[in-house]
């Protein structure tokens, strides 16, 4: 019902595994019974609290391409947006040739925020003292400018950060004068977010910039599990596509990243779907998945769309940002569907009933003397979550049940 809306890209290799994952999905559903994890794991409370370990996990922020933007964000040439990540201010711009590019947000002058907001300029005039710059980051100008003759404006341009456009999203590297290599970071994963069709997608936000008073890995948990869909989201459970079965479901690892495939189909469907030809399947309506990309991107199918969103760490272990929204490949509700905005106010309303009870597990993560966090055998995607962080940076204190 969605395939065709969502218009995937049906490269044999992305139909091959369209069908190897129903026909899992198909297993699971028969059996209702989940993918589950050889053993409970542990995972000690310092993981959300230690100082040291938020450090480490700052530095794989820093080092991992970042998908920020929604390319359509600044779909035109000078469009322009401002947003907060991993505690910066970044400018992100279309030049006149329509390249892609991302600032830090910094005035060269005495470090004031150049720009603000979004929409559409050839240049930012500095709320301070108005030096301007261009699209390009460059400094073209201020007033006085006769006093300042001697100076080479060209080394006075806003600090440019490695970024790349991909899949509908413009990936960003915090770290100036850095290379990056997205196709390198999604790995196997490549080919499936590029059969997405993200660049023809319009964003839709639910929330900007949602503080969070909790780990992020916390949060992330939260959003690689429907078990606690049922009690949160009682409200908008009907509409959850998650809801159907909560953990009927399989994970898989693709290097450090995670696939979540949940069936779109009930146990009295199964018999119908083998006696149809594969030929006949639609992997893109009888399956929805939710992608975790390491470290802090989600992707998820949910009916006509996908959800895009990212957490990034605060400035203390006990604080994260949420950014969600919504991408549509239609501006148009669907026959019978409720319109993209509508599903981006929908997506922002189910966060909202999740933060309260995140910010429980923040008090209770950082507060709590007992030892470890007790993740199920039934939980493996957040299982598999820990273990990707936990191998990236380091860490080797997770323990088994
Ligand atoms: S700080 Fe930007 S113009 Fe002075
Ligand atoms: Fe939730």
């Amino acid at each position: 019902m969605y395939a065709g809306l969502r218009d995937r890209e049906d490269t044999e290799m992305q139909r091959d595994l369209g069908i190897a994952l129903v026909k899992r999905a198909l297993d699971i559903v028969e059996r209702q019974w989940p993918d589950m994890a050889d053993t409970h794991m542990r995972v000690p409370l310092e993981v959300y609290r230690s100082e040291e370990i938020a450090a480490r996990e700052r530095l794989l922020f820093e080092s991992s391409p970042l998908a920020l933007l929604a390319a359509t964000e600044i779909a035109e040439p000078h469009d322009y947006l401002v947003r907060q990540a991993v505690g910066r201010s970044i400018l992100f711009t279309r030049d006149a040739e329509g390249v892609a590019h991302a600032f830090l947000n910094y005035c060269r002058h005495r470090g004031a925020e150049a720009a603000a907001g979004c929409g559409n300029a050839r240049s930012f005039a500095c709320p301070y003292h108005a030096w301007v710059f261009d699209s390009k980051g460059q400094l073209v100008g201020m007033p006085f400018r006769d006093r300042y003759e001697d100076l080479d404006l060209a080394r006075l341009g806003l600090v440019e950060l490695p970024s790349q456009e991909r899949h509908g999203f413009i990936w960003v590297l915090l770290r100036s004068g850095a290379e990056i290599d997205v196709a390198g970071h999604l790995g196997e994963l490549d080919g499936e977010l590029a059969s997405l069709g993200c660049e023809r997608m319009s964003y839709f936000n639910s929330l900007p910039q949602e503080p969070l008073a909790t780990n992020w890995k916390s949060v992330t948990e939260g959003v690689v599990e429907a078990l606690h869909v049922p009690f949160v989201h009682a409200n908008t459970f009907a509409l959850n596509p998650q809801a159907a079965d909560v953990d009927l479901g399989f994970f898989d690892a693709i290097g450090p990243h995670l696939r979540w495939v949940l069936p779109m189909f009930a146990k009295d469907d199964v018999a119908r779907i083998r006696a149809t030809p594969e030929a006949e399947w639609e992997p893109a309506s009888q399956i929805a998945c939710v992608w975790w990309i390491s470290p802090g991107l989600l992707l998820a199918d949910e009916y006509y769309g996908l959800i895009y969103a990212d957490l990034t760490p605060g400035k203390t272990p006990s604080e994260a940002f949420f950014r969600y929204g919504w991408m549509s490949p239609t501006l148009e509700p669907p026959d019978g569907l409720p319109a993209p905005a509508e599903m981006a106010a929908r997506a922002a309303k189910a966060v909202l009933e999740d933060k309260p009870v995140w910010e429980g597990c923040g008090r209770g993560l950082e507060d709590g003397d007992h030892d470890y966090a007790l993740i199920g055998r039934n939980e493996k995607g957040v299982q598999l979550m820990h273990e990707s962080v936990a191998r990236q940076i380091g860490y080797d204190g997770l323990g088994h049940d």
